[in-house]
């Protein structure tokens, strides 16, 4: 250090109380300090004040309806990662243990897993700027992107019907903003395709 966050911690100390921010872990672990910093959407935490510029710009996520300051609301970007239904469907019976998978087939969750939900690709995106009400975005296409090729997955097929749209899936034209910002080095625009290549198979 010192990042980003602990200079707006010290701000807030010492400056101006009123400055209004998220974080929680200080470690790129939980996504709450995603904001823009010198024009590019980062963490606060994960950037350190010597690469900022002299006079850093500091603003909130793009594209979001701001509650106050840095903090954006993002109860739109949670409904539509609530439409991907993020969670294991399986319709044969729980065993008694857990559901085994392959080291393989572990492997394929790789560069999926890791997001941590912070809205840097999204806010970033845009197609999404355009069409933020029907566009899922690539934080949330990343994520479905993650359930269809978790082999304990049994929703393959509905998971695949629902993202068939022209606006959920199809606005993304491949500008890969996304890639470019994620502060965990994921590749949502890879995710997308994966997604574009298996409806067509
Ligand atoms: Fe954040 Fe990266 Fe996940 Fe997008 S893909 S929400 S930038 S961690
Ligand atoms: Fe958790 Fe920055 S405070 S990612």
């Amino acid at each position: 250090g010192p990042m980003v966050l602990d200079a707006l911690i010290w701000i807030k100390n010492k400056v101006d109380s009123t400055l209004t921010f998220r974080r929680s872990c200080r470690e790129g672990v939980c996504g709450s300090c995603a904001m823009n910093i010198d024009g590019t959407n980062w963490l606060a935490c994960t950037r350190f004040v010597s690469d900022t510029r002299t006079r850093a710009s500091i603003y909130p996520l793009n594209n979001m309806r701001i509650i106050k300051d840095l903090v954006p609301d993002l109860t739109h970007a949670f409904a539509q990662y609530g439409l991907i239904e993020p969670w294991l469907k399986s319709k044969t019976p729980a065993p008694e243990r857990e559901r085994l998978q392959s080291p393989d087939e572990r492997r394929r969750i790789d560069g999926n897993w890791e997001c941590i939900l912070c809205f840097c690709c999204t806010s970033g995106c845009p197609s999404h700027w355009w069409n933020a009400d029907r566009f899922l975005g690539p934080a949330v296409l990343l994520q479905a992107w993650r359930w269809l090729v978790d082999s304990r997955d049994e929703g393959t097929g509905e998971r695949l019907d629902a993202l068939e749209d022209p606006f959920r899936l199809y606005r993304c034209h491949t500008i890969l903003n996304c890639t470019r910002t994620c502060p965990k080095g994921l590749n949502p625009g890879k995710s997308i395709a994966g997604i574009k290549k298996m409806l067509l198979e």
